[in-house]
């Protein structure tokens, strides 16, 4: 019998066999269907995708690139009827531009105006109607009065909460400090309970410019009017050569701008005229996601981790509590505590209040307001003695007062910077921590913590891996990064191991994980990759029949490493053309549907 098979598993699947190859794999018995592609026209007028005649007009209407978050709101209480809400995080110039794209790493030449004002169009969100068929199969309603595009080429946001307006936050452009152009770099996100779309900013960092290098060709911030702020979170990261043609992307000429991302953004679904908020109160750092729940004292609590070597994790909590009448721009993300969390070796969390006159957080040590403690939520972290974590990626609370903490992995860390929640040095592959809230509220000041999983090969004893004896060849793996659960209560993971995959062999998939009972820490593979991809989303739909996925960059992550494809993935030398797999075509990201064959409930 397979290793798994002696305790009972609440996932009733046969596990798929571990492996990296040119196309995706699901367990038996399950279609995962391609809903959704990269320059898939999602409007009506949208022209039709033609990826050797990109235009910004065109991708402006066109399902945009590298989808990770996939949330999903029902329409009118129709489950067969909703929005998609999908976050678009990142662009990989090598395989979407045809022999274009930048040839230096410095200056950035070959990035034309056009090849920039594609890639910010192909950047942000989309939300599109959906519904099933006559088949049971989910399809794009594409004359959707809904569908849209949000970005940071053409998508005015406005401020939020208590920074919005703050004289750091005025920028030429913007002198009153209200008004912001688009999203940028969306990695996980939420729903709220009343269905608006929240998309986290992470990697903002990356996309700021300036001219001003040192001898070695690094960014020189010394005359930056807030060179502390701006080293501290890692401005300007210069992926992305879009300061050479949008000036607020350039901090020489626009300094501040800069203070203006790494919130988080609601967005309403269902009305496309309304401008999304940033909303100031849950904090600015690299936000991974915004998963929500209602607290059983009826607060609205969000965790979010800031996905950085040694950066912390955090989670806010409302005021007021949820009523059932919110609607887009609820109070309850505008006025609320936001916490940093100290993890202690006895096994206790304690949620440190990040609030403006508590503690350290005072002028003398350089937070004049709250705007300042919010602004700068890293390093009024830092002051209150928040544990430096490995990674927070995503943080997925359930109903009871449990959230499950990401933790990716984190090489950097020295032995002697080893503690109980951060056990391992040089950790390539990650763990997951358990919180229980105290009396089971989310909202709660303090909980438990424990370690539910050590990730990595159980069978090399250096990796120092910790899962349930009864995980297969097939189960274990490393560096889990977004994560589900289903409604019946059972943990899900998908996992980003990066360039690093060659250090286990497996393609990035989707996980069943125990949580409860003699079972905890056995986990199965239901879902995985093509090779160089990544596994976003997941989310499951409340009847849990439906389940969406998101490949995100397929073809590029590490492919060199891949055998056989010994080489870096290119527009022409692609290691897998998936999923259209078309000589004509390179590799798209794309969302799946997953569901039974036949219907019913996923893996029950
Ligand atoms: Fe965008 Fe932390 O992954
Ligand atoms: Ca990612
Ligand atoms: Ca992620
Ligand atoms: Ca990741």
């Amino acid at each position: 019998p397979p290793a798994h098979a002696t305790t009972t598993s609440r996932y009733a699947f046969d596990e798929l066999s571990w492996g990296n190859d040119t196309t995706h794999h699901i367990a038996e018995g399950y279609d995962a269907d391609i809903l959704l592609r990269w320059g898939d026209p999602i409007t009506a007028e949208a022209p039709e995708f033609d990826v050797m005649n990109q235009t910004a007009a065109a991708q402006l209407q066109q399902f945009g690139y590298n989808n990770d978050y996939v949330g999903f709101t029902p329409l009118d209480g129709n489950p067969d009827r909703g929005l998609l809400c999908i976050n678009h995080e990142y662009t990989n110039e090598e395989v979407m531009f045809p022999g274009l794209g930048r040839q230096d790493a410095v200056d950035f030449a070959g990035m034309t105006a056009e090849l920039i004002d594609i890639e910010m169009a192909a950047h942000g969100g989309t939300v599109v109607e959906i519904a099933r068929n006559a088949d049971g199969k989910w399809e794009l309603v594409r004359d959707s009065p809904y569908n849209r595009r949000i970005t940071p080429l053409n998508t005015q946001m406005t401020l939020a909460g208590p920074a919005a307006g703050h004289p750091r936050m005025q920028t030429n452009a913007d002198p009153a400090g209200m008004t912001v152009m688009g999203t940028v770099n969306n990695c996980a996100g939420g729903i709220t309970p009343w269905g608006t779309y929240l998309m986290a900013e992470e990697n903002f960092h990356g996309y700021f410019w300036s001219d001003k290098l040192d001898a070695d060709g690094n960014p020189d911030i010394s005359a930056h009017p807030e060179p502390k702020q701006m080293k501290r979170y890692g401005v300007p990261g210069r992926w992305y050569a879009w300061g050479k043609f949008h000036d607020h992307w350039n901090i020489d000429l626009e300094p501040q701008e800069p203070n203006r991302w790494g919130w988080i953004v609601e967005v309403d679904p269902r009305n496309p005229d309304a401008t999304p908020i940033k909303h100031t109160a849950l904090g600015r750092f690299r936000h991974e996601g915004a998963e929500t729940c209602v607290s059983a004292d009826g607060k609205l609590v969000i965790y979010s981790g800031d996905d950085n070597r040694f950066d912390y994790q955090y989670k806010y909590v409302s005021n007021g509590t949820v009523t059932g009448d919110e609607t887009f721009g609820s109070s309850l993300l505008t006025d609320g505590t936001l916490y940093v969390a100290r993890f202690d070796e006895d096994g206790t969390v304690t949620w440190l209040p990040l609030v403006y006159g508590t503690g350290p957080l005072t002028a003398e040590n350089g937070f004049a307001s709250q705007a300042d403690v919010l602004i700068d939520t890293r390093l009024a972290a830092d002051a209150v003695g928040a544990t430096p974590m490995d990674r927070p990626e995503d943080a997925q609370p359930r109903g009871d007062g449990t959230a499950y903490i990401m933790l990716t992995n984190n090489t950097k860390r020295k032995p002697d910077q080893t503690d109980a929640a951060n056990p391992r040095a040089d950790s390539s592959f990650g763990h997951i921590i358990e919180i229980k809230e105290d009396g089971g509220q989310h909202s709660a000041t303090k909980g438990t913590w424990s370690i539910l999983v050590k990730c990595g090969d159980p069978t090399v004893t250096e990796v120092g891996a910790q899962w349930n004896p009864d995980t297969s060849e097939n189960g274990w793996f490393g560096s889990p990064d977004n994560a589900a659960i289903d409604a019946d209560g059972r943990l899900w993971i998908s996992t980003d191991q990066g360039s690093g995959w060659a250090k286990t062999g497996k393609s990035d998939g989707l996980y069943a994980l125990e949580t409860e009972g003699e079972a905890r820490g056995t986990s199965k593979l239901f879902f995985r990759c093509p090779v160089g991809g990544e596994l976003c989303g997941p989310y499951f739909t409340e009847q849990m029949d439906t389940l969406f996925l998101a490949v995100q960059h397929p073809g590029t992550d590490g492919t060199k490493n891949y055998p056989g494809f010994e080489r870096n993935s290119t527009f022409e030398d692609p290691a897998t053309r998936w999923p259209d797999f078309s000589p004509t075509m390179p590799p798209r990201p794309s969302v799946l549907v997953v569901t039974k064959k036949g219907g019913g409930k996923i893996a029950t």
